[in-house]
C-alpha cells in the first residue's frame, strides 16, 4: 500500500516541488491549502500536479482544523511547509508571524503525539535562526552545533518552532525532525523575495526590450543561494532514517545580492557597471547606458542579517545529499524560466 504524506502549504514553493517528488515515489499525497478569496494553484499547476494531490483546507491558526484533518488523514508522513515566510514582513506582522510560525507548530506537535503518534513529522526550520553575526559563525559555515541568534520576529518564531521538535523527540517516543535549511530559491519563488525579484525584472530586459527598473535595498547582503527542486530531496530522506534529527542544508558557497543581480543580468547578455554607493548606488547597462538597478530604502530591515553561510557536511555523510546547483546556475535556471513564462 502507497504511504500517506501531508504537506502544509503545499502550493508554497516547497510544497509544489515536494509534492511532485513524492507523487513520482508513488505516495498518495494530501496538500493544506488556507482558504483565499481565489481559488488559484499557480505553483501546482506549473508542475502539471493539481487534479493529483488531495487538498484540504488548512489553515496552521486553527487548533480544530488541524485536529479534524490529522484525524481524518492519519498520515505516515507530515512536512509542516506553512509558515508566514517573509523575513521583511515579519517586522511589519510580528504577532501573525509568531501565531502561525511558532504557535501553530506547537498545536501540529500536540496533536500529532496525542492523535497520530506513529506519524513521523517534518519542521521547516531556517538559517535565519543563526543570524549572520561574526561572533557566532565559524569559517566553515553554520553546522547544526552552532549557537542561535534570531534577527527577526520570523527568525524568533521560527526558533521556537525548532526548540519544540526537538523537545517533542527529546521528552516522547516522537519522530520529530528540524531540517534547517538556508535559503532556496527555483521557478516557484515568491516574487517579494530578493531573487526571484531580480530574474523577474532581468527577463523584462530580454529580447531587446526596455524593461523595468530594479530597486533593491541591502545589496551587500550575502546569502548561501540553493535550487529549491535539490533541497525537498533532503526533506524526504530526512524522514526515511531511522531516527529523527536535526540536518543544515546548504551549498556551502555565499553570495552577495549584488553579485546574483550580476549573474541574473548576464544571463540576457547584458553586463552592469555600478555607480555611486549605498542609497545612491545605481547598476548601468555597460553597452547602452541604460540604467537598470536602484536603490530604495524602503526594502532595508530594522535588523539585517548580513551573511550566511551554511555547512553541509552532516546531510553529506548521513543522508548521502550534495547540491549540484550554486548561484550561478540559479540565477540561469530562474531567468530563462522567467523569460519563458513572459513570452507566453
Ligand atoms: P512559501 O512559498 O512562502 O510557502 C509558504 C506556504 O505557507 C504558502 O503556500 C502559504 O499560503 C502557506 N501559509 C501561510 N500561512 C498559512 C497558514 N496560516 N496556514 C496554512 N498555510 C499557510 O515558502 P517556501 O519558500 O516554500 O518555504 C517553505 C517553508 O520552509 C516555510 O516554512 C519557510 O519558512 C521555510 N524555509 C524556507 C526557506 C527558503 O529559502 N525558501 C529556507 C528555510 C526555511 P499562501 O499562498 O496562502 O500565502
Ligand atoms: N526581499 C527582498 N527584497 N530582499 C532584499 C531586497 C529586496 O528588494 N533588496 C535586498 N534584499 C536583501 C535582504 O535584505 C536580505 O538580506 C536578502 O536580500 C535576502 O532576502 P530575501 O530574498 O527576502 O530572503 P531572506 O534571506 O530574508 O529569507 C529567506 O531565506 C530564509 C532562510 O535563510 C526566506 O525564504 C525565509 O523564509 C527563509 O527562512
Amino acid at each position: 500500500m502507497s504511504k500517506k504524506a501531508f504537506i502544509t502549504g503545499v502550493n508554497g514553493q516547497d510544497g509544489a516541488w515536494l509534492a511532485k517528488l513524492l507523487l513520482d515515489k508513488g505516495y498518495e499525497v494530501y496538500g493544506g491549502v488556507r482558504r483565499s478569496s481565489a481559488a488559484l494553484m499557480p505553483n501546482l499547476d506549473f508542475l502539471g500536479i493539481t487534479d493529483k494531490i488531495k487538498i484540504s483546507e488548512f489553515d496552521l491558526l486553527d487548533y480544530s482544523n488541524i485536529y479534524n484533518t490529522i484525524k481524518d488523514v492519519q498520515p505516515d508522513e507530515f512536512y509542516n511547509l506553512a509558515a508566514q515566510s517573509h523575513v521583511g514582513t515579519s517586522f511589519k506582522q510580528p504577532l501573525t508571524t509568531f501565531q502561525i510560525d511558532s504557535v501553530g507548530v506547537n498545536y501540529v506537535l500536540d496533536i500529532l503525539h496525542n492523535f497520530s503518534p506513529k506519524t513521523k513529522f517534518y519542521q521547516a526550520s531556517t538559517s535565519e535562526m543563526f543570524g549572520g553575526l561574526d561572533y557566532n559563525r565559524p569559517e566553515a559555515g553554520y553546522s547544526e552545533e552552532s549557537p542561535f541568534h534570531p534577527r527577526s520576529p520570523y527568525g524568533v518564531a521560527k526558533l521556537a518552532a525548532h526548540w519544540m521538535t526537538v523537545n517533542y523527540r527529546e521528552s516522547y517516543d516522537f519522530f520529530g525532525t528540524s531540517g534547517i535549511l538556508f535559503n532556496h530559491e527555483s521557478e516557484l519563488r515568491g516574487p517579494k523575495f530578493v531573487t526571484r525579484k531580480i530574474t523577474l525584472h532581468a527577463a523584462t530586459w530580454a529580447n531587446g526590450n526596455k524593461g523595468t527598473l530594479l530597486e533593491l535595498g541591502n545589496m551587500d547582503a550575502k546569502r548561501d543561494w540553493g535550487w529549491a527542486k535539490e533541497y525537498v530531496e533532503c526533506m524526504y530522506l530526512m524522514l526515511q532514517q531511522e531516527k529523527p534529527d536535526t540536518f543544515v542544508i546548504a551549498t556551502g558557497e555565499t553570495t552577495t545580492v549584488r553579485d546574483f543581480v550580476e549573474y541574473s543580468f548576464a544571463v540576457i547578455n547584458r553586463e552592469i557597471r555600478w555607480e555611486g554607493e549605498v542609497e545612491n548606488e545605481k547598476g548601468f547597462d555597460k553597452k547602452t547606458g541604460e540604467q537598470l538597478v536602484g536603490v530604495n530604502s524602503e526594502f532595508y530591515r530594522p535588523a539585517e542579517v548580513d551573511l550566511l553561510l551554511g555547512d553541509p557536511s552532516k546531510a553529506k555523510n548521513v543522508l548521502g545529499w550534495e547540491p549540484k546547483v550554486k548561484a550561478k546556475e540559479l540565477a540561469e535556471i530562474m531567468v530563462k524560466s522567467d523569460v519563458d513564462r513572459m513570452k507566453k
